[in-house]
């Protein structure tokens, strides 16, 4: 099985061979008969430490990302902490990019600032400034987030791994703009890469979740660990409902990538907007290890304003298909003003968004109707 849609569809998912069911059922049993006191009949004991509709997704997972495991949790966040937990100790060092989904920034700085793990944020597309900053520091990871959120920054994924090994560094990359229907970072050299499934692979915004996948035989298993010890697993249903978007997964990305390249074009060079920031723009600064390293951009874009803050927050009342809302990767078209909504926690850091940014996640309607709701409510500001 080798085509990226034939292990989105069928990984994971084998008919089952007693009801000869096509669709992985959802499995609501929290225990397992045993034969004999700790003999399994199929590897099932207990639902926090393994559900078979769980394991669907994670096998499918790992098929897509071409890892060596994956392991699904309640959320995106809850999918990173668990890494942090397996893999970072007090006195250990964490990089991160200039700038990032604001939750993962808020976990590494308060949750293991407490905990005395240091970080700094680092330019990432200048290689000659991490080498030089990993070669002072105990640095047990290196988060890479490309394109970033909501910035849409583009890291070069294998220059970075390669000198993260140099310094004995394990690279974690957030996939979950790009999803490995687009950008798959296990082959171009990182150690891990972690999801929010709330996003692209659950594609409806219905439910929430998060995965790892891994290519270290010891870090899969301090993952499992965490995970079966503390159990911020995901439910039975929603691993049934991520499956389920995952295979539609590659269609839905094509037909992102293909609106959000449309909009770019239509609104670059509007009078209301100062900078398209899309990798797929051959004026985008991350183009060419973008096209190098993406199948295509992706439906992730934001506008820098010409009218300032004030302009930007009300741009995202003006549209009438986009919704105001955080959040992404659904069907739908979604507006929002990152500095107020999804960024707050960033605020006054390194990682601080400006103020007249707007974020669109753009969905999978029709190209011209984006369009022209998007061009109808930047003709707005102007009156
Ligand atoms: C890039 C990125 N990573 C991680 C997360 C966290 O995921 P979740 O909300 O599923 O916990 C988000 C959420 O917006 C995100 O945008």
């Amino acid at each position: 099985m080798t085509g990226f849609d034939t292990r989105a569809i069928h990984a994971g998912g084998a008919p089952d061979p007693l009801t000869g069911d096509v669709v992985a059922p959802i499995h609501l049993s929290t225990t397992f008969r045993q034969e004999f006191p700790g003999e399994l009949l199929a590897g099932y004991e207990y639902g926090r430490c393994a559900n078979p509709t769980r394991s669907a997704l994670q096998e499918n997972l790992c098929a897509l990302e071409g890892g060596l495991a994956a392991y699904s949790f309640a959320s995106g966040m809850a999918a990173e902490d668990a890494f942090f937990r397996a893999l970072v100790r007090p006195g250990d060092h964490v990089v991160l990019g200039l700038d990032a989904y604001g939750g993962s920034y808020r976990m590494i700085d308060s949750v293991y600032g407490a905990m005395g793990v240091t970080h700094a944020t680092v330019d990432l597309s200048d290689v000659a400034t991490l080498d030089a900053h990993l070669a002072g520091t105990r640095t047990r990871i290196v988060r890479i987030e490309t394109p970033s959120n909501p910035v849409m920054t583009i890291v070069d994924i294998a220059a970075v791994s390669e000198v993260a090994h140099r310094h004995g560094a394990v690279v974690l990359v957030d996939n979950t703009f790009a999803t490995p229907a687009l950008q798959r970072p296990l082959e171009l050299g990182a150690d891990a890469v972690v999801h929010s499934t709330t996003k692209y692979l659950g594609g409806h915004s219905d439910v929430l979740g998060g995965a790892l996948v891994l290519t270290n035989a010891d870090h899969a298993q301090a993952v499992y660990n965490i995970q079966n010890w503390l159990g911020a697993v995901s439910s039975p249903f929603d691993a049934y409902l991520t499956l389920r978007g995952i295979k539609t997964l590659g269609v839905r990305m094509e037909r992102h990538s293909h609106n959000a390249l449309a909009l770019a074009h239509a609104v670059t060079g509007h009078p209301a907007v100062a900078t398209v920031h899309y990798p797929g723009l051959p004026s985008h600064p991350g183009h060419v290890i973008a096209a190098q390293q993406m199948h295509s951009f992706g439906g992730m874009m934001s506008l820098t304003l010409a009218g300032g803050p004030e302009a930007a927050r009300v741009l995202t009342t003006r549209t009438e298909i986009f919704t105001l809302a955080p959040s992404l990767g659904g069907v739908e078209s979604l507006i929002e003003w990152p500095s107020g909504m999804t960024h707050t926690s960033v605020e006054g850091t390194a990682l601080a968004v400006p103020h007249n940014l707007v974020r669109l996640a753009v969905g999978i309607e029709t190209e011209a109707d984006l369009v022209s709701d998007l061009r109808q409510a930047l003709d707005s500001l102007s009156r």
